[in-house]
């Protein structure tokens, strides 16, 4: 097994990858080895990292199926090396909702997945009205309706938290220079 970190995102408006770019910055400042892939895209070669992240935003109450099915695949693997999990949702806007603990999405997909990762995080995502389809706009401003979030906006929110997002890779970073080389 090499020492590198993968990085691998479920993103269907970019803004999980946004993060994910974000922390394989991080990793290439601090000079780590890291490499970056869209769960499409991922060749399924494990063995190249010791630890990996999984970023995955919401859509309807879930992360896509694909999350789902890699992690139950390699369910054994993960167990062996350091791993983090990641969700990008509009609820994690709210303070009260903000957290690993306290975020619905968050807490459903880990009870679902049993599995537990070494580390889990929650960043609030993108709100952008005019990039929707008609329905999905009404669906999205009827939820911000009813959880007291802007429903009107020509231009995108960004809702992300950055101070989060840096504070999140340093933890990984640091634990990966603290770890020595595990082998399978
Ligand atoms: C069609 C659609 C459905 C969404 N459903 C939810 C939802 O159920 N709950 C939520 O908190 N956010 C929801 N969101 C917000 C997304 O999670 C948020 O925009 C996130 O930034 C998207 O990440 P991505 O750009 O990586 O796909 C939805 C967004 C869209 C466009």
């Amino acid at each position: 097994m090499k020492r590198k970190i993968g990085i691998i995102y479920s993103s269907i408006d970019g803004q999980t990858k946004k993060i994910c770019e974000e922390l394989n910055a991080h990793f290439k400042k601090e000079q780590i080895k890291s490499a970056l892939f869209s769960i499409e895209n991922f060749n399924d070669n494990l063995s190249e990292f010791d630890t990996l992240i999984i970023g995955a935003s919401i859509r309807y109450g879930k992360h896509n199926k694909q999350v789902y099915d890699f992690i139950l695949k390699n369910k054994e693997y993960l167990k062996e090396i350091k791993t983090a999990f990641f969700s990008v949702n509009l609820v994690a806007r709210k303070e009260n909702k903000n957290s690993p603990s306290t975020n619905p999405y968050l807490i459903k997909f880990i009870k679902e997945i049993n599995w537990t990762p070494d580390l889990l995080e929650v960043f609030a995502g993108k709100l952008d009205y005019k990039s929707y389809s008609l329905l999905d706009r009404i669906m999205i401003k009827l939820i911000m309706r009813l959880t007291d979030g802007p429903t009107k906006s020509k231009e995108p929110i960004e809702l992300t938290d950055w101070k989060k997002v840096n504070d999140f890779g340093i933890k990984i970073s640091q634990n990966y220079k603290e770890t020595k080389h595990i082998t399978l």
